[in-house]
């Protein structure tokens, strides 16, 4: 390959520069232009003959270099360049001053007034060509830092309201923590000073009293580490295939006592032969859990809460198994919605039977289910119960 060959090539690969030049005198474009034509790197050039029109292609073509006369009838170059500097628009574009006048005072005013360089005329071919090749290299180096430090800025953004939540976050535990911690200390104390004035059943009040603080502090405790270990991508959902059934059969034992105390009944249908899940079963039973305890934690006397177990494929989804868990409680407003899967989102519905609430379930228990390639979501009109639904993914083979 030719040397003129492989320059035609480097010229058609790299990015050609446009390079604006303006002057009042049509010798001193041409000059210019034909040494930037005959530059070993392409450049495209364009011209204008004075300031005014100067600064308009400048806006418009937005060149990655200016080469200004300084001395130009109406808008002198300084005027010109000090106009250009402060536009938003051609702030950053580099611009090289010509000057005719070889004083240092007006090398320094072109430089003071935002000029990347300054050349004396006549023009050193040559150094015309140095000059221009530092300049555009600087400005790009330039643009470079400041869209680097621009990324910066919005990632600095994300992490001080990142961080700000985590306070936040932080603040709230400890404050759910507290209460039940003051409870404890209160009660030892009564224990630890009044023992000889306390009858024995009341003792036994208070040891029931610190045993329920302490499992709310526990429930917390446990949520957090849940909360933690997901955030931290610590949970690795291992998938299996198992009979969902069993699973909800579990839950549902384990919940029909404590609904017949709240005088609401549990129901579960589920079709006779086996439904295969493929997901993680433990896991899984952790979100069908949270959302049977919700609606008996938050299910008035004499209702219905109803678990039904299909399978449903959804477009272009894949095929998955249903787990809908419908109550007849209060159901959750438009408002309160959104907030729903947030976390502490301790919403309208209070807990009917004097259960602990910590808003941090629903929170964790979408995050695993979408962990294991499930869904989980609400429907729900304010006064006519709640309905959720999990989706977590088929699986086939036995
Ligand atoms: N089945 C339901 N019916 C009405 N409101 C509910 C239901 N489930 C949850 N909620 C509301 O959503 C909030 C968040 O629930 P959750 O994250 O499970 O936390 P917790 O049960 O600890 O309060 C609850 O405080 C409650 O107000
Ligand atoms: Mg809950």
């Amino acid at each position: 390959m030719t040397s003129e060959h492989q320059q035609l090539q480097q010229q058609a690969s790299t990015p050609q520069h446009t390079i604006l030049v303006v002057d009042d005198e049509e010798k001193n474009r041409l000059a210019i232009s034909a040494v930037l034509r005959h530059a070993p790197i392409l450049y495209t050039v364009l011209t204008a003959p004075n300031g005014l029109e100067g600064n308009q292609i400048a806006a418009e073509k937005k060149p990655n270099l200016i080469i200004m006369d300084w001395m130009m009838p109406e808008m002198s170059g300084l005027e010109a360049l000090t106009l250009l500097k402060a536009s938003e628009e051609t702030h950053d574009i580099p611009i090289i001053m010509l000057t005719g006048f070889g004083s240092s005072k007006h090398v320094e005013a072109a430089l003071n007034a935002g000029a990347a360089d300054y050349l004396r005329i006549p023009v050193d071919k040559t150094e015309l060509l140095a000059r221009v090749r530092s300049a555009i290299a600087l400005a790009e180096s330039y643009s470079q830092i400041k869209e680097q430090s621009e990324r910066l800025e919005v990632q600095n953004r994300k992490l001080r309201a990142l961080n700000h939540e985590k306070n936040e976050f932080l603040g709230i535990a400890a404050h759910d923590l507290k209460n039940p911690l003051n409870n404890i200390s209160d009660l030892a104390r009564i224990i630890e000073t009044e023992i000889e004035n306390v009858p024995k059943s009341e003792i036994q009040d208070f040891a029931r009293l610190i045993r329920q603080s302490a499992g709310k502090m526990f429930e917390l405790v446990r949520n957090l580490l849940d909360v933690n270990a997901i955030e931290e991508g610590g949970i690795k959902p291992v998938s299996t295939e198992f009979d969902i059934r069993e699973t909800i059969n579990r839950v549902v034992e384990s919940y029909t006592q404590r609904a017949m105390l709240k005088n609401i009944l549990l129901h579960y249908s589920f079709p006779d032969e086996a439904l295969l899940a493929f997901a993680d079963e433990r896991l899984t039973e952790q979100v069908v859990e949270n959302i049977v305890s919700n609606a008996v934690k938050y299910s008035p006397s004499g209702k219905n809460i109803v678990v039904i177990v299909s399978e449903e494929s959804l477009v272009e989804e894949g095929d998955f198994l249903r787990i809908e868990v419908q109550d007849e409680g209060p159901g959750i407003s438009a408002e309160d919605m959104p907030k729903l899967f947030g976390k502490f989102s301790r919403l309208s519905a209070q807990p009917t039977g004097g259960e602990h609430s910590t808003g941090l379930g629903l929170s964790i228990a979408k995050s695993l289910a979408e962990a294991m390639n499930g869904k989980l979501r609400c429907e729900s009109v304010l006064g006519s119960g709640a309905r959720f639904i999990l989706h977590v993914p088929k699986g086939y083979i036995r």
